[in-house]
């Protein structure tokens, strides 16, 4: 098998706060993200989801261990290699109000890196920010536009758009459709999967949610207290885990489909009758079902069922307000 994108080893990052017991938010990580992929990188509040994102770009307080990105040892790297290395890595965030400036237009949210990296004239980076807003699903005039006359949704996909303008080779998401709506989470959801295909990026995909990762993810890792339990194919993961603490994330996955979210609260009702544990029901054939009518459901939200949608044709009507 060819080198992973990424290859993290044995990493450990610890948070110190004065005198306080320094917080142990990775604690002896190792994971591979491969060339292409979606790894979904799920866990409770806390489990140190985030830290390995922060890890990646430098931002977390690295005690020990190993982070190699297409072979480079890139833990420790120098403040300007890692700014050349935002090149190649790009970060989604779940609110984009906070990551977009609200005083800077989209459009010069969106030619900044190209110009700051010297990668286009001025004329080029406007034309390349055109294309991507198109390419997002939003309409060129909001080049002169700025990030409050958007929704959330549209403010999501500018963030999208101003990631992936970089052409870069690994895109974190970290709770990126959190905020969202359900609708609009499954759009947003529709649109990465559209630019995956048409770009070939890799993703790593941080949220808590285990329906979002069953749905758009290849592989699943699963942290909690700072360690992986649990890492496989998606399928395998969300619909049949193996350790307590995985099934009990996909007991928690909220259903986008009504009806199936009234079967499940039926179920877990009957469950609690006979002072069973949330989790039990949906482990073994249980679990495998609903996560396969779960995977369907967030389908048919996206249109994906429907062959070939384009980026631009996910816009959905919930978004033009
Ligand atoms: N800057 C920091 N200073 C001190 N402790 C921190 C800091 N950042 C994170 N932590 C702690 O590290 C642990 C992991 O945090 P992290 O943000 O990585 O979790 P997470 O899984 O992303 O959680 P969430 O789902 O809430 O975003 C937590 O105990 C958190 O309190
Ligand atoms: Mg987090």
């Amino acid at each position: 098998m060819s080198e992973p994108l990424v290859q993290i080893r044995n990493l450990v990052v610890e948070y110190r706060n004065g005198r306080r017991a320094a917080v142990r938010a990775s604690d002896d990580v190792s994971l591979d993200i491969r060339e292409g992929e979606t790894l979904g990188l799920v866990g409770e509040s806390g489990s140190g989801k985030s830290t390995l994102g922060d890890a990646i770009l430098g931002f977390a307080p690295a005690v020990s261990g190993s982070i190699r990105f297409r072979g480079e040892e890139i833990l420790h790297a120098t403040p300007a290699r890692r700014r050349q290395l935002t090149r190649s890595i790009q970060v989604v965030f779940q609110n984009p109000y906070g990551s977009l400036n609200p005083m800077k237009s989209i459009g010069d949210t969106l030619t900044e890196p190209l110009l700051c990296h010297r990668l286009a004239s001025r004329a080029e980076a406007l034309e390349k920010a055109g294309n991507w807003l198109d390419l997002v699903g939003l309409d060129i005039s909001a080049l002169t536009r700025y990030p409050g006359d958007f929704s959330g949704g549209q403010r999501q996909r500018v963030a999208i758009a101003r990631a992936l303008i970089m052409e870069p080779d690994l895109v974190i998401c970290d709770e990126a459709v959190s905020a969202l709506d359900l609708s609009i989470q499954a759009q947003i959801l529709g649109l990465l999967t559209d630019l995956k295909q048409r770009l070939g990026v890799t993703y790593l995909f941080i949220t808590h949610d285990m329906a979002v990762v069953a749905y758009l993810a290849d592989r699943i890792a699963v942290l909690h207290r700072g360690r992986i339990v649990e890492e496989g194919p998606a399928e395998v993961v969300s619909t049949r885990p193996s350790v307590a603490y995985t099934q009990a994330l996909v007991a928690a996955a909220p259903l986008p489909d009504p009806v199936l979210q009234r079967e499940r609260r039926g179920r877990r009702q009957a469950a609690s009758a006979e002072s069973e544990p949330a989790w039990r029901e949906y482990g073994g054939d249980g679990a495998s079902g609903d996560g396969a009518e779960r995977r369907g459901g967030l389908a048919r939200a996206t249109g994906r069922e429907r062959a070939g949608g384009a980026a631009s044709g996910v816009v959905g009507e919930q978004e033009r307000e």
